[in-house]
C-alpha cells in the first residue's frame, strides 16, 4: 500500500507580534521568520517523520526550489513533483504571544493543478493506496473523484475552508479530519456533538476525526467512539499543529495500529509542534514522540486529571440518588458525548458504570457502619430496581447485601 499526499507548498512569511492585528489597525514588528510550509508539504513531512513512506504530488513556483529540497532532505519522495513558471504559493502569518495564528494566502502555484498533471500522477496509484488531500490546491474534487473511481482509501482535511467545500461528495471520503469549527461549519451545527451526530446519520460509512484544540481529540465511526485528551505544554505558535496530526495520523493508520494508539501519538506530536516556532520545522519526528511519551509516563503529569477526577467524584457523591451525563455535562462545561469520553478517559469507566461502582462502594459502607434496613439504603442510592441492585451488588463483593452486613 503506497500513501500518496496531493497537496500545497507554501513559504511562510512569519510575523510575530503582540496580537493580531485588527480592522484598522496597524502595528510594528521587527521579527519576521520564513519558514517553509503549506498544509500539504506540513502533511507529507509529518508522515515522513512519523516513520512512513510518502509521496508528494503538487506544484512549486520558480522561487520554491528550496521546498522540494526540504522534502528531499526529510525522505519524502518526489518524483511527481510539479515546477511550474509561477510565483509559488506563500502565507503571511501573524503570530500572536499567546501562540495564535492568522494567515493571508496568496495560492500562486498550488493554483496551477490541472486535470492531466492528476490523471498522470494517478496512474501510479492503485486500489487501497491512501491518498491525504486539504483544500488548498486547485481542483481537489476533481481529485477526490478520481480517487473514488480508482478505489483508494481518501483521506481528507478540508482546511482551509472555503465554498469549494460545498461541492465535495463527503460520500466518497473514508476519513475526514477536522477541527471544531470546520466541523460545526460542514455540518452547519451548533455545537461539535451535533455534529457528530449530524456526521453519522449523513455519511454512516465515513470515519471522522475531531481535534479539540487544548480538549484534545476524538475518533468517530458508526460504532465507535474514542477521546483522546491532550497533553500539557506552553503553547508558543500552534500554526502546522493540525498537519502534524494529520500526517502522524495517516502514518500509523497504514502501520495498521490501533486507534486509540493513532490518537495518542498524533496528540503527543501536534502537541510538541505547539511547542515551538514555524510549521515544517516544529514537527517531531517519531523518536521524540515517543521519548516524550514516555516522559510523560514516568513523571505522571497527572495534576489536571486528578483535579478532574476529584470533581467528578464529588459531584457523583453528593448526588448519588440522581446523577446523570447530561447534570455532570454542564457542571463541568462540557458537551455530554465529551464528558462522556473525558469520564471514561480519566476513571477508566463508562459514567453508568462509574455511578454503579460508587452506588455499591456507599451501600457496602452504610451496611458495615449504619442500621438502616437494606431497603432504605437501596432508596437512599437512588437504586429502583431492587433486584438489580442485589445482583450486581453480589457480583462485586460476593455476598447479597445481608451476607456482607454480617461480616461487620
Ligand atoms: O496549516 C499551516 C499552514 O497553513 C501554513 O504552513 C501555511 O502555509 C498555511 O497553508
Amino acid at each position: 500500500m503506497k500513501i500518496l499526499n496531493f497537496g500545497s507548498c507554501n513559504i511562510d512569511f512569519v510575523y510575530s507580534i503582540d496580537h493580531i492585528v485588527n480592522p484598522g489597525e496597524t502595528e510594528r514588528t521587527s521579527t519576521l521568520n520564513i519558514f517553509p510550509g503549506g498544509k500539504g508539504l506540513n502533511q507529507s513531512i509529518a508522515v515522513a517523520r512519523a516513520g512512513a513512506k510518502v509521496y508528494h504530488a503538487g506544484c512549486i513556483g520558480t522561487d520554491g526550489e528550496m521546498l522540494k529540497q526540504l522534502l528531499e532532505d526529510n525522505g519524502v519522495d518526489v518524483t511527481y513533483l510539479k515546477s511550474v513558471d509561477a510565483k509559488n504559493g506563500h502565507a503571511i502569518i501573524q503570530v500572536s504571544s499567546e501562540g495564535e495564528n492568522s494567515i493571508f494566502l496568496y495560492p500562486g502555484s498550488n493554483e496551477m493543478i490541472t486535470t492531466e498533471y492528476i490523471d498522470t500522477v494517478l496512474e501510479g496509484f492503485e486500489a487501497g493506496d491512501i491518498i491525504i488531500l486539504q483544500n488548498e490546491i486547485s481542483n481537489v474534487k476533481y481529485i477526490i473523484e478520481r480517487a473514488y473511481e480508482k478505489n483508494m482509501c481518501i483521506i481528507f482535511n478540508p482546511s482551509p475552508m472555503n465554498e469549494r467545500i460545498s461541492e465535495i461528495d463527503f460520500n466518497m471520503i473514508s476519513y475526514v479530519l477536522v477541527n471544531t469549527g470546520e466541523a460545526k461549519e460542514i455540518s452547519s451545527c451548533e455545537t461539535a456533538e451535533e455534529s457528530i451526530a449530524f456526521f453519522r446519520e449523513r455519511f454512516p460509512e465515513l470515519k471522522v476525526v475531531i481535534t479539540l484544540g487544548k480538549k484534545g481529540c476524538m475518533y468517530i465511526d458508526k460504532d465507535n467512539e474514542l477521546y483522546q485528551s491532550s497533553f500539557n505544554v506552553k503553547v508558543v505558535d500552534t500554526t502546522g499543529a493540525g498537519d502534524t496530526f494529520t500526517g502522524y495520523f495517516v502514518a500509523e493508520l497504514a502501520a495498521g495500529n490501533s486507534y486509540a494508539e493513532i490518537l495518542k501519538l498524533a496528540s503527543a506530536a501536534s502537541s510538541i509542534a505547539v511547542s515551538r516556532n514555524g510549521a515544517a520545522p516544529s514537527i517531531p519526528d517519531m523518536a521524540e514522540v515517543k521519548s516524550t511519551l514516555k516522559y510523560i509516563k514516568a513523571n505522571k503529569d497527572n495534576g489536571k486529571n486528578e483535579i478532574l477526577l476529584e470533581r467528578i467524584d464529588t459531584y457523583v457523591q453528593q448526588n448519588i440518588k440522581d446523577a446523570n451525563l447530561a447534570d455532570l455535562a454542564s457542571i463541568l462545561g462540557y458537551s455530554s458525548v465529551y464528558t462522556g469520553n473525558l469520564v471514561k478517559n480519566v476513571t477508566g469507566l463508562t459514567f453508568s458504570k462509574l455511578l454503579q461502582c460508587k452506588r455499591c462502594e456507599i451501600a457496602a459502607d452504610k451496611l458495615l457502619t449504619t442500621d438502616m434496613s437494606v431497603e432504605e439504603i437501596i432508596e437512599s442510592i437512588g437504586y429502583e430496581n431492587e433486584s438489580f441492585f442485589r445482583k450486581i451488588f453480589k457480583e462485586r463483593y460476593g455476598a447479597n447485601p445481608l451476607e456482607y452486613r454480617k461480616r461487620k
